[in-house]
């Protein structure tokens, strides 16, 4: 069985920032890289790396499913210092929105003002084919779950705004970064879902009605821990599949990670182009 707890004490915060902390020195970074499903190769794109795996993070748990990695990398990108988190924590392995959000009130320890997620999703929007890049302008909340549940932890607000979760001028400079490069970037709601069942067709009906444009079964937590912590966020879906029920497919993981993987050098080049102009 996992250990999940659901709350994060700040002594196993603490552990956790100390050991990630001892292998790293003094070496900062102001942005860290969440990478989704299919995108672990942009981890191999670092120069100078320094690896960190999870078993030797106290309280990170060892990823369950294909796709994710179980490490910190460290290093540059695009000639930026990044922090890349190669494999996440997601609620349907049975992890606690606690656990999802521990790598993020890491980074925010070690100094990072900066989150950068990437996921896949299922096109709610009709006119979102497979391998559609949508950056996130909003989410909708639909697991239920929140990692702020608990007693408030030093530096983060008890009810922080949500207004305005995807930062604005980085959502410009993405938009820059992707035209630059002749890539086709929409803009769109996510609904976040606990999974791991992917939805029904009357389910993607609701979501497109409470206007949702893609759907996935991650982000929304680690978003919702960032802003408590004032970080900055920027958030791009790779499109993998038509949501059930819109195309004539049924849905599955390896096609999903097939359809990552097509788009997976415009991720890169787009997260670069990004990171060039930070
Ligand atoms: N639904 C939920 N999560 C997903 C999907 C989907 O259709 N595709 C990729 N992740």
């Amino acid at each position: 069985m996992i250990e999940t707890p659901d709350v994060i004490e700040a002594a196993a915060l603490d552990r956790a920032v100390h050991a990630v902390q001892s292998q790293i020195g003094s070496w900062k970074a102001a942005t860290a890289i969440v990478l989704g499903s299919g995108l672990t190769f942009l981890a191999e794109r670092i120069s100078d790396p320094i690896r960190i795996a999870y078993r030797d993070i106290p309280g990170f748990p060892m990823p369950t499913i294909q796709g994710h990695r179980g490490e910190l990398v460290i290093g540059r990108l695009a000639g930026a210092p990044v922090l890349v988190q190669s494999g996440r924590f997601h609620m349907y392995e049975g992890h606690s929105a606690h656990v999802c959000a521990l790598p993020v009130r890491v980074f925010s320890r070690l100094g990072i003002g900066t989150v950068m997620f990437t996921n896949a999703a299922g096109g709610v929007r009709r006119t979102f084919t497979p391998g559609t890049l949508m950056l996130i302008a909003d989410h909708v909340n639909l697991t239920f779950r929140n990692p702020l549940s608990g007693p408030v932890l030093t530096g983060e607000e008890r009810f922080p705004d949500m207004s305005d979760p995807y930062d604005h001028s980085l959502r410009t400079l993405a938009m820059e970064a992707a035209a630059r490069s002749r890539i086709n970037l929409e803009t769109g709601v996510y609904a976040g879902l606990l999974g791991p069942s992917y939805e029904t067709p009357a389910e993607v009906r609701m979501l497109d009605r409470l206007g949702a444009d893609a759907v996935g079964m991650s982000t929304v937590v680690e978003v919702i821990a960032a802003r408590a912590l004032g970080m900055r966020c920027l958030a791009i879906s790779t499109i993998t599949n038509a949501a059930a029920g819109i195309g004539p497919t049924k849905l599955s993981h390896v096609d999903v990670l097939q359809a990552a993987e097509r788009v997976k050098d415009d991720v890169a080049r787009l997260i670069e182009g990004i990171l060039a102009r930070i």
